[in-house]
């Protein structure tokens, strides 16, 4: 295939053009960043309108902009590929931790280091190379292709349902193709094909209605620090199962068939531990830590202040505390219900001398996709072709609400074709992208459009 030849000679251009991208700092959560969003946005139609799309646009929303482009010309028959991806990144902080400036993308040996390398930038890109690969070539990929880049994914997608409802004509597709996971290892390729849920608390206790001496006060005023604490304990046990009447009502359990092949996965425990920086893992007793990870839910404090943290001791008794509480779903959890269900017993347990606020954050619903189609079956010949190794079929803990939302709304299935590895540190302080994998993932996009291409002669 010619598309390859080219993809391997441009090798060069492509890493430039993705360096370019990455020193926007484009952070969807930070109101102050809202033009470095808008500046991402409009590069990436440009990059697009460069790659041989006749058309792209940055199309506005409520929240922040979608970048979306289409090429429907691969004549009759030919299946139409809506890929998605997000050009939005999650804050750099804690900024002192990073070896590199997050948005000077360095490289060292063969990663490239930067906020949003892996996530998502460095992934999506490489379906925007593959299809200039094939325009350079030979007109055009042989599939018809819509691209949706967003803008708000790592603040929940509250623009997202609405733009796809608002645009199913223009969003028709046969399949969705979303590069937004990994690797489960070096050397072993996987496709995504279940994703966990989340469910997102802000709890605020009110004690004394403003901070009080503790020598005056304490022993005789509850303090709302301790009250959630207190309460943040009673969630959940020791082993982490969630002790919420209701909870569990529709968690499917494992299946026999999907332990044995969850059994099956190569995994290294220590090379797990180590990857996490702890001496022990911790859960369930039951499951195995892969089965934890990616089919059980969980409840975990994100964060939790109040009081005084400065240096020096202050003998205060604080009038307020905060929590952020998440919960990761499984299929069949509803995201609201569950947010419903914890906040009503976050306030049950709050003892009478506080004053308790539960507000919900961004959620996003857990997926299952389906395995067994002719456009699995082409996705996993790409990793073949590309990597020389069949890649495994896997759940993952994370979350990307659009599947759901593809499913329900437009009724097409997505391929998770993750180019990610476990290490690539996301979210956290010095991510980065294995190179090999972002010009390999540019030859397994070209593979598999051309697999998906065969599927319709
Ligand atoms: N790309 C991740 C999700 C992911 C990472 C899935 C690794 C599977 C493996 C995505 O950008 C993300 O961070 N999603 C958020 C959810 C969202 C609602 C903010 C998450 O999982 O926390
Ligand atoms: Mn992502
Ligand atoms: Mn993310």
């Amino acid at each position: 295939m010619e598309a390859l030849q080219y993809a391997r000679s441009h090798q060069d251009a492509f890493l430039e053009e993705l360096k370019t991208f990455l020193r926007i700092p484009s952070v969807s959560t930070q109101a102050e960043r809202k033009a470095d969003i808008q500046r991402a946005a409009a590069w990436l139609r440009d990059r697009l309108l460069d790659a041989g799309f006749p058309k792209a646009e940055v199309m506005p929303t409520g929240g922040h902009p979608v970048v979306y482009a289409e090429w429907t010309e691969a004549g009759p028959g030919a299946p139409t590929v809506l890929v998605y991806g997000h050009y939005d990144v999650q804050p750099p902080d804690p900024m002192e931790l990073w070896r590199t400036p997050p948005f000077e993308p360095t490289i060292v040996g063969d990663d490239i280091f930067a906020r949003g390398a892996s996530d998502d930038k460095g992934q999506l890109y490489t379906h925007v190379k593959a299809i200039e690969a094939f325009k350079e070539t030979s007109g055009g990929p042989p599939v018809n292709v819509k691209c949706i880049f967003e803008g708000e994914e790592e603040s929940g997608s509250p623009s997202l349902e609405p733009f796809i409802r608002e645009h199913q004509n223009m969003l028709q597709a046969d399949v969705a193709l979303i590069s937004d996971t990994g690797f489960l290892g070096k050397g072993l390729p996987s496709i995504v094909y279940g994703l966990r849920g989340l469910a997102y608390l802000e709890v605020e206790l009110t004690g004394p209605d403003h901070d009080l001496h503790s020598g005056i006060y304490g022993g005789a005023v509850l303090n709302p620090i301790n009250a959630l604490c207190a309460l943040v304990a009673q969630l959940q046990d020791d082993n982490g199962r969630i002790i919420i009447p209701g909870f569990y009502d529709n968690v499917e359990g494992l299946s026999a068939e999907e332990r044995a092949e969850l059994a099956e996965v190569p995994f290294d425990r220590e090379e797990w531990l180590n990857e996490a920086g702890v001496i022990t893992d911790w859960g369930e007793p039951e499951y195995t830590i892969l089965e934890r990870t990616v089919a059980r839910p969980t409840l975990d404090v994100n964060g939790i202040w109040g009081g005084y943290i400065e240096p020096g001791a202050k003998t205060v008794l604080p009038s307020k505390a905060f929590a952020k509480i998440s919960m990761r779903l499984v299929p069949h959890q509803d995201p609201q219900r569950i947010a419903d269900l914890v906040s009503a017993r976050i306030k049950e347990l709050a003892p009478r001398a506080v004053d308790v606020k539960v507000r919900a954050l961004h959620g996003g619903e857990p997926a299952i996709v389906d395995r067994d189609s002719p456009m699995m079956e082409a996705a996993s010949k790409a990793y073949e072709d590309a990597f020389g190794k069949a890649p495994l079929l896997v759940r993952r803990g994370g979350s990307i609400p659009v599947v759901a939302k593809l499913q329900q709304i437009l009724g097409i299935e997505t391929i998770l074709m993750g180019f990610g590895l476990p290490d690539d540190r996301l979210h956290s302080p010095n991510e980065k992208f294995h190179l090999p994998h972002f010009f390999k993932g540019i030859e397994t996009s070209i593979h598999f459009m051309h697999n998906l291409g065969q599927l319709s002669r």
